[in-house]
């Protein structure tokens, strides 16, 4: 493990290291997208590799997650070959007190949600500034939407009270390719009073794959946050 003496990082990696604790051996584990799950694959990846635990499989969110997996030596499978999920573990941007989630920082809300939906156990790994009263607060919502469709969709959204804007690369020229191909349009809304409603009126715009409201599927979240200089994880 790389040292590591930058104390959000360092609190990065104990809720990482909190959420690979609950892995039990004999399990398909949803592997999430983000800089915090990934200290996550990191240490399953350790406990595998000490013997702490045995037999686990990965299904990954993202080209990112797959690659990780395969650095760490985390055995890979396609949701084809299992039957169910026993635990995900994946990041987010905001989390609000019912532990409804905002994804899709990292352009991956679309397997992630594929993945974690299915998980029996979702574990949620961030640090205290993402916790909010109310999504929408402090990030933008971002939609997946097929490229032939962005000006009629962001058209929809503006008629639903928002402001999007199409995501661009950084250090590449242009819009952010998903791995799927698509784009994303990052959304601001005032307010998001009802996720649930907000989360089906999106998605059911012509050309919108998934937007990034998580409602109802995350199980329990981990939470880092630094006190006195020293990371801390609790749970909620
Ligand atoms: C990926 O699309 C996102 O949903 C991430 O899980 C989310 O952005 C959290 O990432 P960090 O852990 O890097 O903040």
């Amino acid at each position: 493990m790389a040292e590591n003496t930058d104390p959000v990082r360092v609190m990065k990696q104990e809720v990482g290291k909190a959420a690979a604790a609950k892995v039990k051996s004999n399990s398909i584990v949803g592997l999430g997208t983000g800089s915090t799950t990934a200290y996550a694959i990191e240490y399953l990846g350790e406990r595998l590799r000490t013997g702490e635990i045995e037999n686990i499989v990965g299904i990954p969110t993202s080209f990112q997650a797959e690659v990780l997996a395969k650095k760490y030596g985390i055995p890979l499978t396609s949701l084809d070959a299992v039957d169910s999920i026993d635990i995900a573990i994946d990041g987010a941007d905001e989390v609000d007190p019912s532990k409804n989630l905002i994804k899709g920082g990292g352009a991956a809300h679309t397997r992630e949600k594929v993945v974690d939906t299915l998980a029996n156990l979702f574990v949620v790994v961030v640090d205290s500034g993402k916790l909010v009263d109310k999504l929408g607060s402090t990030f933008l919502l971002p939609v997946e939407v097929i490229p032939m469709a962005v000006t009629p969709v962001m058209r929809r959204l503006e008629k639903l009270g928002g402001k999007p804007e199409l995501r661009m690369g950084v250090k590449k020229a242009g819009p952010v390719v998903t791995d799927q191909g698509n784009l994303v349009i990052d959304v601001k809304f005032e307010q998001i009073d009802n996720p649930a409603e907000l989360e089906k009126t999106i998605n059911n715009i012509p050309g919108v794959l998934e937007n990034g409201l998580f409602v109802g599927v995350a199980d329990v979240v981990l939470v880092g946050e630094i006190k006195e200089g020293k990371p801390v994880v609790f749970e909620i």
